[in-house]
């Protein structure tokens, strides 16, 4: 505990200690941190390895390292692939193709290494490829050739070398299968209308490019793409550029069609994309000369649930074109979604692929939250059309670079987009909060690691994490508001300008942002590189903990756990250079600048009576910790006045008091009087940041005597609320206007339900019971369908349960289908869990894609949590054949957020002990596991009795 805290003495008997870390970080990790990747589910292993080559002992060849040598750059492709969507004799699905790539040698070298994976090559005299020299150059005769695992290889080399100077071509003609794995050039599988329809996709972000054909598969080895397909008559073919008249071709006897693309941009080959399938678009124009068309199966078009993502696709992009200064270059963009898509979204240059949930709008199923998710993913997406499109990083470490920026600006996209829905607050919420929940731990890692650190394809995946795409926002926005958002864009103009079709790395960022800042006359203390450095270049984040006794500042390095050990060094000693921006009563916004571990600034020390703030809005990085006095003159003013706090402090208070609590710094107690002010408040954002917290607190005490407290606790906050929605809608009759108070308003219905508020179950099942008397018309509320759903059958019985598993199988809208899903999972009979849980193992009932969420969602419900645990003990084996090893560790992982006894931790050791043998080696996931359920045992120990004295005497105090 650093200097500057003062807890008097009858708080300190009863501060305790929060070992509570564990289940922020679940919460973190299993956020949808990633727009175009959500695969991995905890990187607790960290993102990076050091392994620099392969084979352990030998010599070792260019071809042993994972980084192309810089003797050779490509110029274009040329490529014809013909995907068959049916299988074949052996019942694969294939595709053939050739393709040639031009290049030019800069230094002389007798090897040839370009990317391959997963092809079949057909042989010219015995070797792989053929090498033909442009321009007479002569081409050297090939010596030998082979394909290279792992770094994935094909090698060609030479008799003698090519020369500096000169273009070469390479050909090659492959075949490779369509596996259906969401990877490479891939199938997926769908019905509509009882036919089975097939489609041929891609998704090479980020190394998948090679499985399609032999490239050069780095983001800085950018090239022009001509493109080619062969495809069935009856199907559209699609890639990043306009495609040229199709024309019919004749190969053995069937008639095909093959469209040509144009060119390409100068691009990565990440960013490569086609697809052959045969649905339905809506297009329109954006400022004349940009065609946005909007594709997904036949039935959704006619449906029209592309409409919204076209109405928005056009305003967002042209909102960029303003913001950069720097035009759309192509002729089209098209925006696709796919009934089965790994990712949420990838930002394929002219040809953006989405999954349906991510792209489709239904406004009669659909609710609010679906509708952000569709205008901030498009936003998200479309930000990459200039960062990572037109400028991207040199390397994957500093993948931030497109990430952080294009989470940034999803925000502001869809607040240019949707003015009404606050985008701009929201992204406290979404990112910045779940970004600190990681980055306070000690296994995190800093959001720019070093180039030679991300080799492997599995390390490049690994960088697609929480701290890459939040953390990076997070620190871009507290970037502009340092600079102003004007100084900003033009910096960002410039960067563009500069670096379009190239590569770069942070440094060109700072040097354009000096630049700006310098022509603004904006005075920093230090150079924009200087100041960054450390918020990119180290992990974590610093807590600044001000006295206003005295006005001294100081910082420290944010822990969730004081104990645990920070191995990383950082060449900045953890300290940070902090834009302190703050408020005392009644004055106007000020700024500190804390250069140094500490400091004093005489305006900080308060009067008798006065209150401050830090961190206003939450542009910084960082939390902040008072001294007991000022804490209590907020808490005060939060009660008698909760509007003169801004509403995204209010936000911060409530959160900065949990973690602060989690860390030890203040008591729980504290951290639970930072919500007792709620019983006023109607905000949105502040509801939802007490409740993601105090939903912590229901995870772990919700099979002990502290949960009855606890809810009555919450049913005295949440009440008025309730009150307050059922006489603005008239009774529930109305929609609320603004897009916060209907967000707000489930958020009311779902804790009074949740903590028994009178009336709000009979509210909940009443229209359900309507419902269900006439099927065809459901009249439910689209923001309100999943609560009421999840509280009618968890209050109903086998009815209810059989009638929305009847919709579930019915519908035909993915948001839809899975609110269903999850519904059916609330249910309190433990039968119906059990035999819900029967149903994960028959893909005819459940799809094996949709098994995981379901278990991990019968898991969440207090009596559902032992049977789901019984149930993969049964079935471990089965599970583990179907969904691998990996996926598993997240669901043990979510399971034991709840995990909070001594008994549930020995079960948990005695399992593991019984499937050591299956383990994989490398799999962290039960170690740390056991290691955050003793945390939450020591949570439980030393806070449950402390939690649950201060819960009685409260909720006899709160007058409602
Ligand atoms: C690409 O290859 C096709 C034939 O395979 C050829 O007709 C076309 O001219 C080539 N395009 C370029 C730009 O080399
Ligand atoms: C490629 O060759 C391997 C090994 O012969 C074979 O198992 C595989 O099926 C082939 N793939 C295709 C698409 O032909
Ligand atoms: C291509 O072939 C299909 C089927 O044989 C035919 O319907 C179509 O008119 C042909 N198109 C062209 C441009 O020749
Ligand atoms: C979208 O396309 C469908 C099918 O072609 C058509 O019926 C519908 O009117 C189009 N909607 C819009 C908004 O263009
Ligand atoms: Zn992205």
């Amino acid at each position: 505990m650093g200097e500057g805290f003062y807890i008097s003495g009858a708080v300190a008997v009863v501060c305790v200690v929060a070992a509570f870390g564990a289940a922020v970080t679940i919460i973190a990790l299993s956020v949808a941190y990633a727009q175009e990747k959500s695969k991995s589910p905890l990187s607790s292993a960290g993102p990076e390895t050091t392994i620099p080559h392969t084979t352990p002992s030998g010599p070792q060849q260019p071809w042993h390292y994972y980084r192309l040598p810089d003797s050779l750059l490509p110029d274009y492709y040329n490529m014809t692939l013909w995907p068959r969507l049916k299988p074949d004799s052996d019942d694969l699905y294939i595709f053939t193709g050739n393709s040639s790539v031009v290049f030019t040698c800069v230094r002389e070298t007798d090897l040839i290494l370009i990317h391959s994976s997963y092809l079949n090559f057909t042989t010219f005299d015995g070797f792989h490829a053929r090498l033909k020299g442009l321009d007479g150059a002569p081409a050297p005769r090939v010596k030998m050739t082979w394909l290279e695992d792992p770094t994935q290889y094909l090698v060609v080399q030479l008799q003698s070398p090519l020369q500096a100077g000169s273009q070469y071509e390479l050909l090659t003609e492959f075949v490779g299968e369509l596996f259906n794995d969401l990877r490479g050039f891939y199938r997926s599988e769908y019905t509509e209308d009882g036919v089975k329809k097939v489609v041929a996709t891609t998704q090479m972000q980020p190394t998948d490019a090679r499985t399609a054909f032999p490239c050069f598969d780095e983001p800085a080895m950018k090239a022009v793409f001509y493109i080619t397909l062969i495809h069935p008559q009856g199907t559209v073919a699609l890639s990043n550029t306009m495609n040229y008249e199709p024309v019919n071709v004749t190969v053995n006897g069937e008639v095909l069609i093959q469209t040509s693309f144009e060119p390409t941009e100068i691009m990565s080959t990440y960013l490569v994309a086609f697809a052959v399938c045969d649905f339905g678009y809506n297009e329109t124009k954006m400022d004349a000369n940009v065609l946005i068309r909007v594709w997904a199966r036949r039935k959704a078009i006619e449906e029209g649930q592309g409409k919204y993502a076209l109405e928005k696709a056009g305003p967002i992009l042209a909102f960029f074109e303003r913001y950069y200064n720097s035009s759309y270059t192509l002729s089209k963009s098209d925006q696709i979604a796919f009934p089965d898509f790994g990712a949420e979204a990838m930002e394929n240059w002219g040809l953006v692929t989405y999954r349906e949930a991510a792209l489709l709008y239904n406004p009669e199923v659909s609710s609010d939250e679906d509708k952000y998710r569709v205008v901030g993913t498009i936003s998200h997406e479309l930000a990459h059309m200039w960062f990572g499109n037109l400028v991207t990083m040199r390397w994957w470490n500093n993948l931030w670079l497109n990430e952080g920026f294009a989470t940034y600006f999803s925000y502001l996209g869809a607040d240019y987009a949707e003015p009404q829905w606050n985008m701009k607050d929201l992204i406290v919420l979404n990112e910045i909060i779940g970004a600190m929940a990681v980055d306070a731990l000690g296994s995190s890692w800093p959001l720019s690691t070093k180039e030679e650190h991300i080799v492997r394809p599995e390390d490049i995946n690994g960088q697609f994490n929480i701290i890459t795409y939040s953390k990076g926002a997070a620190v871009l926005r507290m970037l502009s508001g340092l600079v102003t958002e004007t100084v900003f864009s033009k910096a960002l103009h410039m960067y563009l300008e500069e670096f379009k079709y190239q590569n770069t790395v942070y440094t060109d960022l700072w040097k354009h942002l000096q630049m700006a800042v310098d022509k603004a006359g904006i005075s920093l203390p230090h150079s924009v590189e200087d100041i960054m450095n450390r918020w990119i270049l180290q992990m974590g984040f610093p807590l600044v903990t001000i006295n206003t006794q005295t006005g001294k500042i100081t910082q420290q390095h944010f822990l969730l756990d004081s104990e645990s050990v920070v191995s990383r060094p950082s060449e900045f000693n953890y300290e940070w250079f902090i834009p302190i921006t703050w408020i005392k009563t009644g004055g106007a916004e000020q700024q500190h600048w804390l250069l140094s571990k500490e400091d004093t600034n005489t305006d900080m020390a308060l009067g008798a009576s006065a209150w401050l703030l830090a961190n206003i809005n939450m542009k910084g990085f960082y939390r902040v910790n008072y001294d007991a006095e000022n804490w209590e003159r907020l808490l005060a003013k939060l009660s008698s006045n909760h509007q003169d706090i801004p509403v995204i402090n209010r936000v911060q208070i409530i959160d900065d008091a949990f973690n602060l609590a989690r860390a030890k710094m203040v008591c729980t107690t504290l951290a639970l009087r930072t919500t007792t002010f709620l019983h006023k408040e109607v905000e949105y954002l502040p509801w939802k940041a007490a409740s993601r917290n105090l939903l912590n607190f229901f995870y772990l005490l919700d099979r002990s005597e502290v949960i009855g407290p606890m809810k009555a606790y919450v049913k005295k906050l949440v009440t008025p609320l309730f009150k307050y929605f059922k006489d603005q809608t008239l009774n529930w009759t109305k929609v609320p206007e603004r897009p916060t108070d209907r967000q707000n308003r489930a958020n009311a219905i779902y804790l009074a339900c949740k903590t028994g508020v009178v009336g709000c179950r009979e509210l909940t099942t009443g229209w359900f019971r309507e419902w269900m008397k006439n099927p065809a018309t459901n009249n439910i509320s689209p923001n309100l369908k999943s609560i009421v759903y999840c509280s009618a059958i968890a209050a109903g019985g086998v009815a209810e349960w059989d009638f929305v598993w009847g919709m579930y199988k019915n519908a035909t809208v993915i948001s839809e289908a899975s609110k269903f899903r999850r519904a059916l999972s609330c249910t309190k009979q433990p039968w119906l869990l059990n035999r819900y849980l029967q149903y994960c193992l028959d893909p005819e009932k459940i799809e094996l894609r949709d098994g995981i969420s379901v278990i991990i969602d019968i898991a969440a419900n207090p009596i559902g949590l032992y049977l789901a645990w019984d149930f993969i003990r049964a079935n471990w084996e089965h599970l583990t054949h179907e969904y691998g090893l990996y996926v598993f560790g997240s669901i043990i992982d979510r399971l034991c957020t709840r995990f909070s006894t001594e008994f549930d931790y020995k079960q948990l050791l005695q399992f593991k002990q019984d499937i050591e043998k299956e383990m994989d080696p490398e799999d962290a996931y039960f170690e740390y596991t056991l290691e955050r359920i003793k945390a939450n045992i020591d949570w439980m120990a030393l806070n449950k009795k402390l939690v649950l004295d201060w819960l009685i005497n409260e909720t006899s105090k709160l007058s409602i």
